[in-house]
Order: structure tokens, then C-alpha cells, then sequence
């Protein structure tokens, strides 16, 4: 739709200059905004990059970002959310894991989201009641029941965050349970993943609106279920998440309830 196709166009316009800037990295500007936690100059005009284009395509529209926070409109219902490179420890240390993410809120519901890895040219999208794809493949979640065979994706907490206590005790509950886990370092693409039915199920703490707008719309319209980290029904809110099917959503938040 023309919705979309605005969000496609200003991600991929984002994504140009980071690829830019992943071929010299030597280059970048960067500075720390805590223990372990980075921003470069890149994350910067990536974000000003998608304000701009989709600032340009719908006037008035507020937008929320991870480094500029909430730049507010004159329409009050609709705001984009935005990471402009999520990833960043990532891409800093050159590994080609990372995304652009914007996702369109419209009165408190998220209504669309695109994800766009620029390294593998892997664009995924979802629209509210239209179903979630891979560029133009239709995305379902994973149809594996049991979590012995499962792979759930999650992050471990950097340097600057509380939590590290309690993600230790969760792998701990978790890691003898399933067939794997992984921390890819992408929040968006995590998500992005579990709607594609390459990672089973994924959760995480302390994480923020901007890393799972767009990725909480591609689970649900991939079939799969979304929760907080503790089952509740707003992870926007509550700053935490977990998604998997709806076979196996209730065994991997037993284990986080073992855990806590
Ligand atoms: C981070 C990534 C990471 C997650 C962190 C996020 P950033 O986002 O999504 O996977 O574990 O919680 O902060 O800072 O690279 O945009
Ligand atoms: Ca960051
Ligand atoms: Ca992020
Ligand atoms: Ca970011």
C-alpha cells in the first residue's frame, strides 16, 4: 500500500548511509552514552534521514526515535517509531547483523512496521489485518510444539543495564530445555526472525518501544502470540517481551516464571 511503500522508501534511503559508513568504519564518530552502550554518527543521520522522508510524505505526523526522542506533530493520533540502527554494537565491530526499523502507531495501535537488514537485502514488512513478509514472501511463525526442539533468540543486558542477575537465572531455567539459544544483537531482527520461523520464540528485558513497534505487528500477523516478558498484555509498556507460537508461548513463560 502507499503506507508502506513510504516506510520501504525512507528505511531503504536510511539504510544507503549506513552502508556508507559500514565500509569505513575507521572513520566514524563515535561516543558513548554509558558503559558499553555506543552511538555513532551513523545512528544520527540515519534517524535524521527517516525523519526527514517521513516528515516529507505525511506532515503533522509526531515521530519518536531512539536518539532524538519524541519530536511531536500536529496530528496527534498517528507517530512513527523509529531505531535507525538497531544494532549498533554490531555494526561498530563490523559484524553484518543490523537494521533499519520504523513502525507507524496510530492511536495507541501499531498499524505498520518494516524491518530492512541492509547487509543481506532482507526487507520485511507487516500492515495491520494484511498478513507479514519477507520482501514478497508471505512470513509464518514456526510450527514446532515442543520446546526440547525449539531455538529462541533473547539479549543479554549491556554493560549500562540492570537485569544481569535475572537474565542468568532465565538462561539457566531455559538452556537445558531447548536445542539452542542465540543472542544475534538485534532486537528488530530478532523479532523479525521468530515471524519468519527461523528462531522459535524470543524474549528479552529492558528493552525500549523503538527496538519492537514494528516487530510485535510482524509476530501477530504472522500468526504467532505477543507478551511481556512476564505474560502481561502491553510489552510496549512493560519494556520487556516474549513471542513465540501459541504452542509454545505458555512453556517459555513457565520457565521465565521458574526464573524469577
Ligand atoms: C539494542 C539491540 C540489542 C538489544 C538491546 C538494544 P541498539 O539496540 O536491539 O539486540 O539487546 O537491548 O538496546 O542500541 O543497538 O539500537
Ligand atoms: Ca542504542
Ligand atoms: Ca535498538
Ligand atoms: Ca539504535
Amino acid at each position: 500500500t502507499a503506507l508502506v511503500k513510504v516506510m520501504i522508501d525512507a528505511v531503504r534511503k536510511a539504510a544507503r548511509g549506513l552502508t556508507r559508513d559500514f565500509g569505513e568504519l575507521g572513520e566514524l564518530q563515535v561516543s558513548r552514552k554509558g558503559p558499553g552502550d555506543f552511538v555513532s554518527a551513523a545512528d544520527l543521520k540515519a534517524e535524521q534521514v527517516l525523519f526527514e522522508a517521513l516528515t516529507a510524505a505525511r506532515p503533522g505526523y509526531g515521530f519518536l526515535g531512539e536518539e532524538r526522542g519524541l519530536i511531536e506533530g500536529t496530528d496527534k493520533t498517528h507517530t512513527w517509531i523509529a531505531d535507525p540502527l538497531d544494532g549498533t554494537t554490531n555494526f561498530l565491530h563490523a559484524i553484518p547483523h543490523f537494521a533499519v526499523t520504523v513502525a507507524l502507531e496510530r492511536e495507541g495501535q501499531i498499524v505498520a512496521g518494516v524491518t530492512y537488514n541492509p547487509a543481506t537485502n532482507e526487507l520485511y514488512w507487516a500492515e495491520r489485518g494484511k498478513g507479514c513478509f519477507l520482501n514478497d514472501k508471505r512470513l509464518r511463525v514456526a510450527a514446532r510444539r515442543d520446546l526440547i526442539d525449539s531455538v529462541l533468540a533473547t539479549g543479554i543486558p549491556f554493560a549500562a543495564k540492570p537485569g544481569h542477575a535475572q537474565f542468568l537465572k532465565e538462561l539457566h531455567q531455559m538452556s537445558t530445555k531447548v536445542s539452542g539459544i542465540r543472542r544475534f544483537g538485534s532486537a528488530a531482527l530478532d523479532l523479525a526472525y521468530v515471524a519468519a520461523g527461523r528462531f522459535d520464540g524470543y524474549w528479552e528485558r529492558n528493552i525500549n518501544r523503538w527496538d519492537m513497534a514494528a516487530g510485535l505487528l510482524m509476530i501477530t500477523e504472522a500468526g504467532g502470540v505477543v507478551s511481556d516478558a512476564d505474560g502481561g498484555k502491553d510489552p510496549m509498556g512493560a519494556g520487556s517481551v516474549l513471542v513465540a507460537n501459541a504452542d509454545l508461548h505458555p512453556l517459555v513463560l513457565e520457565r521465565l516464571r521458574a526464573a524469577s
